[in-house]
């Protein structure tokens, strides 16, 4: 809890993850990543990068087990989840028709265990991205009718050519009129080589650190650029890790694109990046530093920022049962914040923008 937090705030995490069962047990029979095994002296290990095949991260009931979530809500003073599959979610199912059942398989999942949840727990859905359009739309339009859908969670690639293919329209389409929340997350970084030959002697910190939060930057300045926002004013999108960079580089881009003579006159020529963030774009407060929490709101103002963990990444490397990497981002918000906006960020925001009922 943020030292001046009351037990009376309402916390709501946006930014929580797991993989439900039926997901796990297809990881678990698999041999290319993403895939678990067990790696000797090290356990059971997650390896959905293909530079981490070595090591794998651990892996344990955080994942799967809704028990430890509540475990790790209460833990944390959370009183409402809205949980989402973590990456690289369907991505790598090429198959249309196993796409498509599994991507029911773990809404449903999600559905009725938060069903079972007592009103703590909402999900994101997942879609079958690889599918095609029609199987994306049809589970689009399905997760509309399931109770505690908020939205859908999906990467930066689109169906296979990013968010800025003209073929995915129909998705955007069929997402705007659904009124659905999109959760946009990164997993595949930027390729390794730009983290130079040293990069193995440095664990994940660079992928982790820089090359997700360039990836989503870069995701959406595409749409942006592409004119999915004019094309689709409604589209409201939910941006990892406070939009990665935007927040910083929002002003570069703008006038990036002002002063391309060629992009100006065509696509671009009334741009306005700092109308869509205020518009379409919402950000979490998954950002590790009151400095980074500051930027965000500025980008986007302080209803649309909502506090997330992340979990069950980044837990402690000892033994500790709060984490501090959750402790971190309360304490953003806390430095960061006048107690109004603060209780907005921590929970306000996200019952208002995601409806969730208490
Ligand atoms: N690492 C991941 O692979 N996913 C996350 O969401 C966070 C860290
Ligand atoms: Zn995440």
């Amino acid at each position: 809890m943020a030292p001046s937090q009351s037990s009376a705030t309402e916390v709501v995490d946006i930014h929580t993850h797991m993989y439900p069962p039926p997901y796990i047990t297809l990881l678990r029979s698999r041999t290319t990543v993403p895939y678990i095994r067990d790696i000797p002296d090290l356990g059971p290990r997650l390896i959905i990068l293909p530079d981490e095949v070595a090591t794998g991260r651990p892996i344990g009931p955080a994942y799967w087990d809704v028990g430890e979530k509540l475990k790790f809500m209460d833990t944390h003073d959370i009183n409402t989840s809205v949980v989402s599959l973590a990456n690289p979610w369907l991505d790598f199912i090429s198959d249309p028709e196993e796409g498509t059942r599994l991507a029911r398989e773990v809404n449903d999942w999600f559905e009725k265990t938060c069903a079972e949840s007592g009103g703590r727990l909402y999900f994101f859905g997942v879609l079958p991205m690889r599918a095609g359009v029609d199987a994306i739309c049809e589970e689009v339009k399905r997760l509309k009718a399931l109770k505690y859908s908020r939205g859908v969670v999906m990467g930066t690639t689109g169906m296979g050519d990013g968010p800025d293919d003209k073929k995915f329209e129909e998705v955007w389409a069929a997402i705007e009129e659904t009124e659905a929340m999109v959760f946009l997350h990164p997993h595949y970084g930027l390729p390794n080589d730009v983290f130079g030959p040293r990069s193995g002697e440095y664990g994940h910190v660079l992928p982790l650190a820089l090359g997700f939060p360039l990836e989503t930057t870069i995701a959406v300045t595409r749409m942006i650029l592409s004119g999915v926002f004019g094309r689709f004013p409604e589209l409201k999108m939910l941006l990892a890790h406070s939009g990665g960079t935007l927040p910083f580089l929002a002003g570069r881009i703008q006038s990036c694109i002002e002063h391309d003579g060629s992009f100006r006159k065509g696509e671009g020529k009334s741009l306005n990046v700092w109308d869509i963030l205020k518009k379409n774009i919402y950000l979490d407060a998954v950002v590790y530093s009151a400095i980074g929490l500051k930027a965000a709101t500025e980008a986007v103002t302080s209803d649309r920022v909502m506090f997330g963990t992340d979990h069950p990444f980044f837990p402690p490397l000892g033994e500790e049962t709060k984490w501090v990497s959750v402790q971190t981002n309360y304490n953003a918000i806390e430095e960061g914040f006048k107690d109004e906006d603060s209780i907005k960020v921590l929970g306000k925001n996200a019952v208002e923008v995601l409806s969730l009922k208490h």
